[in-house]
């Protein structure tokens, strides 16, 4: 099946601070040639904006939903209670626990309402965006070749190092 152009994943974040860290799943799903959109929105100072936006985001042919979000991080999950897509969290280390706030309220979703739950930061919205074009792979052959061309890349870097002598 071919991808659509409308967006495939949806990239929400609490504030624009947070792109800074959210911008790597940005990259990665352009990289990989995903339809996908970045907006802010939150959980706590805009919360009908972010059910109407899910909600038409969902019926629009969004697949897969990834939300970062710092602090007391109720943004991925508030996106999942409102669409039965998966949902991908990213704790943003912003704030004085430095995301260790917002990887325990993303991680710990009581038992209905999943959050697949990323690492803290950069590190954690690079794979978030992986684990969607993961997903969709399942669907779309083309992203199942070219996340095995990324995964070939990957291990030829590793072969190719060389380390230095004394
Ligand atoms: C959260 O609070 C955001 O996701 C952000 O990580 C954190 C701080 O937000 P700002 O004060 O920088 O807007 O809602």
């Amino acid at each position: 099946m071919n991808m659509p152009a409308t967006p495939l994943v949806v990239i929400l974040m609490g504030s624009e601070s947070d792109w800074e860290t959210m911008r790597r799943a940005h990259k990665t799903l352009a990289e990989f040639g995903v339809p996908h959109e970045s907006r802010v929105l939150s959980a706590h100072r805009t919360p009908d904006l972010v059910a109407e936006y899910v909600r038409a985001s969902d019926a629009n042919g969004a697949e897969v939903f990834i939300a970062g979000a710092g602090m007391a991080a109720a943004l991925p999950g508030v996106v999942a209670a409102l669409t039965t897509r998966p949902v991908l969290g990213v704790p943003v280390a912003s704030g004085p626990l430095n995301g260790q706030d917002a990887l325990h309220a993303i991680v710990q979703m009581p038992p209905g309402i999943p959050v697949g739950t990323l690492a803290i930061g950069g590190a954690g919205a690079t794979n978030a965006a992986l684990l969607a074009v993961a997903i969709l792979a399942n669907k779309y052959p083309v992203l199942a070749e070219r996340l095995a061309a990324y995964r070939a890349a990957q291990a030829e870097k590793i072969q190719a190092i060389t380390l230095p002598e004394d």
